[in-house]
C-alpha cells in the first residue's frame, strides 16, 4: 500500500506525534501479532502489540484520541474474523463463540488505556456483547464506535496485503454485507444502535455514499464514513501517473462525503488533508 507501512511502537509514537501536530485529532490502531493461531490470541494478550502502543500513546500524547480496531483477523492464522470450524461440508464462522474473544479484546484495549473502541468484525451481536463486558469492568464511558454498515467491499485489498489480514480461504462474504442491498445496511445500523452503539460507521466511503447519506438521514447519529486502503491507493497511482491532482482529487471526496452526511471520516490521508486545510 502506497506509503503505509507497519511500524513499531517507537516508530508509532513518531508518527503519531507528527499527525497530531498536522491537526490531525485521533488515530486508529490496527495491530499485527508476532504469530497468529486459531483463537487469535494476540487480539487479546494483556502485552500484545495494540495493548503495548495504546499504553505509549497514552502515555506520551494524551491529547491525541487512541480509537483501536477491534477484530481478530490480523490474528487469525486462517484470517478471518471470527473461530472457524472446519467441516467434511466446507468451513463456517461461529457467530456467537467469536463475540466472547471479541468482547475480551475490547475490554483489554480499554484497560490499556484506549479512549474508543471500534469493532470491524461484522458478527451478529458483537456490539451487545462488548457493551456489556465494557460496563461490567466499569469502562461505563468508554464509547463505540461500529464498523455498523460494512460491506464484502473489493476496496479492501491493499489493507488486506499490508495487515496480512487477507484469508486463506473463502471469503468474508457470510459475516460482512452484500453491496447490493442497502436496505439490510439500514437494519444492521439500527441493530448496532439499539446493541448500544455510540457512533455508526459506513465503509467504503466513497462507493456507498448513499448509504452515508440515509444512514445520517435515518437516524441523525454521530456517523463516521472510512475511505478505504483502494480508494487512497487510487488516488495515489493516478497521481504518481500524473493523471490527476492529488491533492484537488482527495480534498474534492472528503468534501463529498462530509457532504453525504458523515460527521467522521477515516482516511489514510488524513495528514496531508489537515496540513492542506490548515494551509487554506
Ligand atoms: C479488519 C478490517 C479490514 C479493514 C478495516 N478493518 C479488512 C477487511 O475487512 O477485510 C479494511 C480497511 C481498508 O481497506 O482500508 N476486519
Ligand atoms: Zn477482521
Amino acid at each position: 500500500m502506497p506509503g503505509v507501512f507497519q511500524l513499531s511502537t517507537d516508530e508509532l509514537l513518531r508518527e503519531a506525534a507528527r499527525a497530531h501536530e498536522s491537526g490531525v485529532p485521533a488515530v486508529i490502531l490496527f495491530g499485527i501479532p508476532d504469530r497468529k493461531d486459531a483463537r487469535a490470541s494476540g487480539a487479546y494478550a494483556a502485552r500484545g502489540v495494540v495493548q503495548q502502543a495504546v499504553r505509549l500513546l497514552k502515555r506520551e500524547l494524551p491529547e491525541l484520541l487512541v480509537i483501536t480496531d477491534v477484530c481478530l483477523c490480523e490474528y487469525m492464522e486462517h484470517g478471518h474474523c471470527g473461530i472457524v470450524q472446519r467441516r467434511k461440508s466446507g468451513a463456517r464462522i461461529l457467530n456467537d463463540a467469536t463475540l466472547k474473544l471479541l468482547a475480551r479484546t475490547a475490554a483489554s484495549h480499554a484497560e490499556a488505556g484506549a479512549d474508543m473502541v471500534a469493532p470491524s468484525d461484522m458478527m451478529d451481536g458483537r456490539v451487545r456483547a462488548i457493551r456489556g463486558e465494557l460496563d461490567r469492568l466499569g469502562f461505563l464511558d468508554t464509547p463505540i464506535m461500529a464498523y455498523a454498515s460494512k460491506f464484502a467491499s473489493a476496496f479492501y485489498g491493499p489493507f488486506r496485503e499490508a495487515a496480512e489480514s487477507a484469508p486463506k480461504f473463502g471469503d468474508r462474504r457470510s459475516y460482512q454485507m452484500d453491496p447490493a442491498n442497502a436496505s439490510e445496511a439500514l437494519r444492521e445500523v439500527a441493530l448496532d444502535i439499539q446493541e448500544g452503539a455510540d457512533i455508526v460507521m459506513v465503509k467504503p466511503a466513497l462507493a456507498c455514499l448513499d448509504v452515508v447519506y440515509r444512514v445520517k438521514t435515518a437516524f441523525g447519529y454521530p456517523t463516521a464514513a472510512y475511505a478505504v486502503s483502494a480508494e487512497y491507493s487510487m488516488v495515489k497511482a493516478a497521481a504518481a501517473r500524473g493523471w490527476i491532482d492529488e491533492r484537488a482529487v482527495t480534498l474534492e471526496s472528503f468534501l463529498a462525503i462530509r457532504r453525504a452526511g458523515a460527521d467522521i471520516v477515516i482516511s489514510y490521508a488524513a495528514v496531508d488533508v489537515a496540513r492542506w486545510l490548515k494551509e487554506g
